[in-house]
């Protein structure tokens, strides 16, 4: 099973566990947020890329009331669970079942966003998409990533690994919710802080930056001048 049928088999299950996942949910999808240079009344074009079933998507569309929004995923459950979280809201959201890696970018995007999918992809892959994502944006728009990070040592690695095993507990994660995401979590393919910003920086986001890391989680952003 690939990434995005580990995330269709979860999908009804996919929310109600974030909180407790990742453990830094709450400053992880605002300092997203806050990385889009735009002022908050632009109507902003932003394309989500691996948006699942939207969270990423729905904490922008709240600071930026008239931004439209193009939602990407390969997981057909996932993306469904989006269409009807934005029901209500039809005209600002569009939902592309496909993937963001062989896809073409359609038109070009004031912000591009992702949050927690990006690893998925074979470094390769990743350092093309960040190529691709420097193209499609307007000038003066922005690459905004929230992604799984991976430590710069084994001995690193596993820290991060043991610290993030004992939050989701303390949180209160359900043992079943855990299991699901170690499951998800062997198709995960993460680079380092360091080649992560390597390869923004090479793709032609000059001023890319890690604002924010807790562990194995870091936001990272870069603006198209
Ligand atoms: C951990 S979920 C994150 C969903 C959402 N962005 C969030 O923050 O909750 C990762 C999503 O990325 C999608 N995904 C992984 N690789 C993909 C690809 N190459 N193209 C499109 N979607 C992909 C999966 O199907 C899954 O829905």
């Amino acid at each position: 099973m690939n990434a995005g049928g580990a995330f269709d088999a979860d999908a009804a299950i996919y929310d109600r566990s974030r909180r407790q996942l990742i453990p830094c949910f709450d400053e992880f999808y605002r300092v997203a947020v806050e990385q889009a240079p735009q002022r908050r009344d632009a109507a902003v074009r932003v394309l989500d890329l691996g948006a699942g079933t939207g969270l990423l998507s729905a904490c922008f569309a709240e600071a930026y009331t008239r931004a439209t929004f193009t939602l990407v995923d390969v997981a057909p459950e996932m993306l469904a669970r989006a269409e009807r979280r934005f029901a209500g809201d039809g005209e600002r959201f569009a939902f592309v079942c496909a993937d963001y890696a062989t896809m073409r970018f359609e038109g070009s995007y004031d912000l591009i966003v992702s949050a927690l999918s990006i690893h998925h992809l074979p470094h390769e892959e990743k350092r093309a998409l960040f190529r691709r994502a420097n193209a499609a944006l307007a000038p003066g728009g922005a690459f905004i990533n929230a992604d799984q990070v991976l430590g710069p040592t084994p001995e690193r690695e596993a820290e991060y690994g043991a610290a993030w095993l004992a939050r989701t507990r303390e949180l209160g994660v359900g043992e079943d919710d855990l299991a699901a995401a170690i499951e998800r979590m062997k198709h995960d393919i993460k680079a380092t802080e360091a080649d992560q910003l390597r390869w923004l920086r090479e793709a032609g986001f000059a001023d890319a930056d890690c604002v924010y890391r807790w562990h194995w989680f870091g936001v990272f952003s870069g603006r198209k001048r």
